[in-house]
């Protein structure tokens, strides 16, 4: 792979040695991370992975070069990783769930008025008055490709970066930057035109067209919108590989997420694979982080300061280099079930119903339901799923009290409550750092560890706000707890 030259930590090693070694494979992280943008996209958890097997599929009928199918590989698993950076814009522009809008938008051929129309019609504002959906619908159809050119490009640009700053190479960000172009040039955000679109990125827009509709309509039917856009969406060399493949098709799409996990590893073209070393666990787990922020305009950094701010108190509380390597790693991926929460909860700037705040506990179980499939990833799971714990058993979401909350999630929990209340939320002004340590004192031993928030109140009366470093030094307007729940709550 192109990139192995330039990164030391991405180690690569013979397959055949393997199974000898604990290592973690790259590819099961993303993997397993993958779950997350599925989430965030509104497709359900296992479209990032089987849009691989699909993508891999299709370039074994290419016969395409190992150094191309490696590059595709990765590019698959992660084509949705700039998801997030156009979620509260898309809310903005057209109101309800924008996890549906997204989810329908890969559908939708606006090339055809009248589907086109449809969809404006069932996505834009669809709880509100007619006549403010049908002004609002009359302003998108005026902004018209504009819109979809700004959407589609902070997407990608913010995909390419995020696989760039992995450390994967040019090749791979190209093919997520050009996720969304059509053969035809009717594509975005760039209009490119046949072979001016990278191949990586031509086999992603099939793949992840095939397995929305097969998910939805089945296999024969997603061939044939395969066939109905090909020439146009899809380049008609890669559509005509794609006959026969009805049989495969049918079968991923029941694959359990075990199963479907082990096809995806067995599907990482053969010779070597990516490692995962200590450098690029945390670069991949601050890319994640990256996604997790840019879903909220309210988060922006938000995992990085409690990060900062975990790891400060963790070395005035005594822990070793291993425990703040863990540390790290739980605090910048505390969030990422929260991926699950629609914008519409998230920036909301009033109070929640009951259902809305259902959401929000829910977002630390799904922390760990992703963190979990990641091997050597279990202790950390645990305490990244434990930031919104209390000692007194009253926080979210099992419940848990006094020693049964890790000292590293009651670490976190305590960055977690200052970085929000010290932050803007959509129902109020940030707090000056004083007022928001007075308002932790109130749980001080009911719900925040003691140590843990002396640690703090040492941190945050020793520093400046400029010692807040990107990248690893980081409620929610949910999140924290304690105070800023209570707050939410009652607004
Ligand atoms: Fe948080
Ligand atoms: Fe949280």
């Amino acid at each position: 792979m192109s990139s192995r030259a330039r990164d030391d930590t991405l180690n690569v090693i013979p397959s055949a040695q393997n199974s000898s070694l604990e290592a973690v494979r790259v590819s099961e992280v993303l993997a397993a991370l993958s779950f997350a943008l599925d989430l965030t996209e509104g497709q359900p958890m296992g479209h990032s992975l089987r849009s691989c097997l699909i993508g891999m599929e299709i370039a074994d009928r290419l016969g395409l070069p190992l150094h191309d199918r490696r590059d595709l590989y990765y590019a698959l698993l992660l084509k949705d990783v700039g998801c997030s950076s156009n979620s509260a814009r898309v809310f903005e522009l057209f109101g309800g769930d924008e996890r549906l809008t997204k989810h329908d938008l890969k559908r939708v051929d606006w090339a055809n008025y009248f589907k086109a129309m449809r969809y404006m019609f069932s996505h834009t504002m669809p709880s509100a008055p007619w006549f403010q959906r049908a002004r609002r619908i009359v302003s998108l159809a005026r902004a018209g490709s504009a819109v979809a050119t700004d959407l589609i490009e902070r997407r990608c640009e913010r995909g390419a970066a995020i696989v760039t700053q992995i450390g994967l190479g040019a090749r791979v960000a190209d093919g997520v930057r050009s996720l969304d172009e059509h053969w035809d040039g009717s594509g975005q955000p760039r209009g490119l035109m046949h072979a001016a679109i990278p191949l990586q990125a031509r086999i992603l827009c099939l793949a992840q067209t095939l397995e929305v509709f097969t998910a939805l309509e089945g296999a024969a039917a997603a061939l044939e919108v395969a066939e109905q856009r090909s020439g146009r969406w899809f380049d008609p060399t890669l559509v005509s590989a794609c006959r026969g493949m009805q049989p495969a098709l049918a079968s991923w799409r029941d694959l359990g997420e075990a199963a479907l996990r082990h096809e995806v590893a067995e599907r990482e073209p053969g010779g070597a694979v990516l490692l995962a070393g200590p450098g690029t666990l945390d670069r991949i787990a601050l890319g994640f982080a990256e996604v997790v922020d840019a879903k909220s305009p309210f988060t922006a950094q938000h995992s990085f300061r409690v990060t900062h701010y975990a790891l400060e108190i963790a070395t005035r509380i005594g822990f070793d280099e291993r425990e703040r390597s863990d540390l790290r790693r739980a605090a910048l991926l505390h969030d990422i079930g929260k991926l699950s929460v629609p914008n519409a909860v998230l920036d909301k700037p009033g109070s929640l119903s009951n259902e809305e705040w259902e959401a929000v506990r829910l977002h630390p179980y799904y922390t760990l339901r992703i963190l979990l499939h990641v091997r050597g990833f279990q202790q950390i799971a645990q305490v990244a799923a434990s930031h919104h714990e209390r000692l007194d058993g009253r926080g979210y979401f099992r419940g848990l009290r006094g020693e049964q909350v890790p000292l590293a999630a009651q670490v976190i929990a305590a960055a977690d409550i200052f970085e929000a209340l010290s932050s803007p939320r959509p129902y109020r002004p940030a707090l000056p750092e004083d007022t928001a340590l007075q308002i932790m004192e109130r749980d001080r031993r009911v719900g925040i560890c003691d140590a843990c928030l002396d640690a703090l109140g040492e941190v945050v009366r020793g520093e400046t706000a400029d010692d807040v470093e990107h990248p690893l030094p980081g409620d929610d307007g949910e999140s924290g707890a304690m105070a800023d729940d209570a707050e939410r709550r009652a607004a």
